[in-house]
């Protein structure tokens, strides 16, 4: 009964299911940060060019699609969606910046160090950062689940997740690592956040049963490692101008990835299995979890 309810709130096809939610994403983005008329107007402006017009919008359909299996509330879902984008823009503008990975070119525009310059690259990360935690902060509801959802974002961003598995990319040019650390790495640079999104999602909603909460974080580890591996595989294959950030720079920079390690055929049949593996983990959930499926699927598909 209450799966059909659900099925009925999710008609339509997958593609116009995502331009709605990216379109939604846009303009909750939009409101959510400052105008570029406030001052510090240069600032505001930075950060509006990283943050909007562009991207897939990959965490926030996460965030939505999870939301959608536990009836979350609309409003919590889009703050929580905002706020994990947020983040994101964050770890690409400084992940793009000379000391890191120096690209000059991200979402088919130049990366804000070349727009703008370094130390504005810095505050805008650095204020889009605040910004994240601002906006779920001033979210309503109960407020003992704000504060989880705080620190599990937190957890995801900080040392233990994102910037962790940065600061573990930034360490191993040249180094050749063991698949498990290279799976470490993976997993807290690009699967944390992938993580916390599906999990924010799912606490934007009822509360979870554990039996629960264990399949929606070994689907969400999944597709957290494809998402990079796919990523790797790309960097590889494709070209500058689909991806819209410059192609074959890890190979360039001496990364260690799955390509370098497993080569490119491994890295797509472990892809494919990582696909696999998120699906079975999303059989206790039927029908409920076809866009978290179809998630999966895009992620390992995806060309760009
Ligand atoms: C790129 O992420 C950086 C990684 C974490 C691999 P995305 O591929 O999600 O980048 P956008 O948001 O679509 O630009
Ligand atoms: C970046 O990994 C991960 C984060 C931004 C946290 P990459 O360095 O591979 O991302 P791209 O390829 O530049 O998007
Ligand atoms: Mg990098
Ligand atoms: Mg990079
Ligand atoms: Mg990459």
């Amino acid at each position: 009964m209450m799966a059909e309810a659900r099925q009925e709130a999710m008609p339509g096809t997958f593609g116009n299911w995502m331009k709605s939610v990216q379109a939604e994403m846009e303009a909750a983005l939009a409101s959510f940060l400052p105008l570029d008329t406030m001052t510090p107007a240069a600032l505001h402006g930075a950060m509006r060019y990283a943050a909007l017009d562009g991207g897939k919008r990959v965490r926030p359909l996460l965030v939505f699609a999870a939301g959608a299996l536990f009836d979350a509330n609309r409003e919590i879902l889009t703050r929580a969606a905002a706020a994990v984008e947020m983040i994101h823009a964050y770890s690409l503008v400084h992940d793009d910046m000379p000391c890191m990975d120096d690209d000059a070119l991200r979402r088919g525009k130049p990366t804000v160090h070349v727009k703008y310059d370094e130390a504005a690259a810095l505050l805008v990360g650095d204020a889009l950062q605040a910004q994240a935690f601002l906006v779920l902060a001033e979210g309503r509801g109960d407020a003992a689940r704000k504060v989880e959802m705080i620190s599990l974002l937190a957890r995801a961003s900080g040392s233990l997740g994102m910037c962790g598995g940065q600061a573990i990319d930034l360490a191993s040019v040249g180094v050749t690592l063991s698949l498990a650390e290279l799976e470490q790495m993976h997993a807290l640079k690009t699967g944390a956040l992938l993580r916390a999104s599906v999990l924010l999602g799912a606490m934007s909603g009822k509360a979870l049963s554990a039996p629960e909460v264990s399949a929606l974080d070994d689907y969400a580890k999944a597709i957290g490692l494809a998402f990079q591996v796919v990523d790797d595989v790309l960097d590889a294959t494709a070209d500058s101008v689909t991806l819209g950030k410059t192609a074959g720079k890890d190979a360039a920079d001496n990364k260690p990835t799955y390509v370098s390690i497993l080569g490119l055929e491994e890295s797509r049949n472990l892809a494919e299995k990582l696909r696999n593996d998120a699906h079975r983990a999303l059989i206790p959930f039927g029908g409920q979890a076809q866009r978290l499926r179809e998630l999966a699927d895009l992620i390992v598909q995806r060309k760009a």
